[in-house]
């Protein structure tokens, strides 16, 4: 057992208590943002003249050390140290001895261990982002390719009116673009540094805080110790974040599987990303998309359990907070591992456009265009509502479509149809005819592409 303290105790720690307070098993995960928030101290240490010149030196050597052998394999972080801060400093006293016992100098593990994990979660924040970016990349491929795929929108999951495969996967671009931008806002409000609050009070040394703020590319310090050592928010807006992110990603997965489905058969996903079953030799499982279907109950989980850990704990810090940790580092893990697979999955995927368009023709989903028709020419729109519900009728009767309708058949419903019907009631008119921004048609569509490229430059 290695510990920072021990002074004032007569008892060795019982062995159980010390394996359910140690937390070296996950914190080592953060040993570099440990070893950088270090260097940060102790250079602005020596900048106020708390420590030397010299001692600075060697204390930044036997961090750089530390750092480089860890990277390299040849130090291992065991589990014979309490914890990530732990095992820095002593094997920093290992190496250059006494200059490496003032490493500590007005600090405390509370705010050393508030830093370290918002300089972790602010590169996680980064790389997500990132990975997201590379999702849109191949959603807007998919929208721009597929501008005249024609396919059934749902509502209820019922065929409700055409749209095409650009259209539907332009909602999805909407969503994790939105998911970005709430990555940005997390960023932002989270990136002020709580070094130099001490265990809550703050400390008796001159430190200059904004100095060490501005080493480690803060915006600024925060402004109460007490909050500094007991917040915990940006986790937990993170974790809010991610589970959006979460939800996203399995919308997009249910309906994958649906349309991957035998009956559907609007996709075919890749080989490569689609597993056997070991009994039946004809499956082709959508596995991947269940998966990340699955684990979003995960990240929802690790949301709601550090609610619950934050909701009754007095100020400052109190020994819960260590639990903000594991299930943090879960759902970031989670998340990043589903993005990756799921941008993976859909760059794969084949459209089977002659299923999806078929699909779109049969299920009546040129009604309402039929019903636009009819108010084009004079009918009030709840008559003309009336007059397709009969012809809707009329068509599941006789097991037609609209498109199939004789004009005979049409006029004897409503005089007021001619043969323009067919052509106003033609997919491609039920598509195109809608122009407004945000709509179908290729043109609204095509602005929608443009202006989210530009989005994507920067
Ligand atoms: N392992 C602790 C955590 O994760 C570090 C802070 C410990 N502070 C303390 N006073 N015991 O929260």
């Amino acid at each position: 057992m290695a510990q920072l303290w021990g002074g004032r105790f007569t008892k060795e720690t019982d062995q159980l208590v010390y394996n359910f307070n140690a937390s070296i098993s996950f914190d080592r995960k953060f040993y570099r943002q440990d070893i950088q928030g270090s260097m940060a101290h102790v250079r602005m240490l020596a900048k106020q003249n708390i420590l030397t010149e010299e001692e600075k030196e060697q204390i930044l050597e036997g961090l750089a050390g530390i750092l480089e052998d860890v990277e390299k394999g040849t130090l291992e972080i065991t589990d014979e140290y309490e914890d990530i801060h732990s095992f820095v400093e002593a094997n920093l006293i290992d190496r250059i001895g006494d200059a490496g016992k003032k490493l500590h100098t007005g600090r405390s593990r509370n705010d050393q261990v508030a830093l370290d994990m918002k300089l972790y979660t602010r590169d996680e924040v980064l790389e997500i982002d990132a990975l997201l970016k590379g999702l849109l990349e191949t959603i807007l491929r998919l929208m721009e390719e597929n501008l005249d795929t024609y396919m059934p929108g749902f509502t209820h999951l019922q065929k409700a009116q055409p749209i095409t495969f650009a259209h539907h996967a332009g909602a999805y671009f909407e969503m994790f673009k939105r998911d970005r931008q709430r990555l940005g806002d997390i960023y932002r409000r989270m990136n002020l540094c709580p070094l130099g609050s001490g265990a809550l009070a703050g400390t008796t040394y001159p430190l200059d805080r904004e100095y060490t703020a501005e080493l480690l590319n803060f915006d600024g310090t925060t402004l109460n110790s007490m909050d500094s050592v007991a917040d915990r928010d940006y986790l937990i807006e993170l974790l809010s974040a991610l589970s959006t992110i979460m939800m996203h990603l399995s919308r997009f997965s249910e309906e994958i599987i649906i349309w991957n489905s035998n009956e559907y058969q609007f996709v075919e996903l890749d080989d490569a990303y689609s597993t056997g079953s070991s009994i039946m030799p004809q499956k082709k499982n959508p596995d991947i998309a269940e998966l990340v279907r699955g684990k979003t109950g995960r990240v929802y989980g690790a949301l709601i359990s550090l609610l619950t850990t934050m909701k009754g704990i007095p100020l400052a810090y109190n020994k819960d907070m260590q639990e903000d940790k594991e299930l943090t580092f879960d759902a970031i893990d989670t998340v990043k591992g589903c993005i990756a697979l799921f941008n993976g999955m859909i760059g794969t995927m084949k459209l089977n456009r002659e299923r999806m368009e078929g699909s779109a023709k049969n299920g009546f989903t040129n009604a309402t265009d039929a019903a636009d028709y009819l108010v084009n020419h004079g009918i009030p729109f709840r008559d003309a509502h009336g007059i397709v519900g009969r012809l809707v009728l009329y068509c599941i009767e006789k097991n037609i479509s609209l498109d199939e309708m004789t004009l005979e058949e049409y006029q004897a419903i409503s005089p007021v149809f001619q043969e323009d019907i067919y052509e106003a009631i033609s997919l491609k008119t039920c598509v195109e005819k809608r122009t407004t921004i945000g709509a179908p048609g290729r043109e609204a569509m095509s602005r929608v592409i443009e202006k989210n490229r530009e989005y994507l430059k920067d």
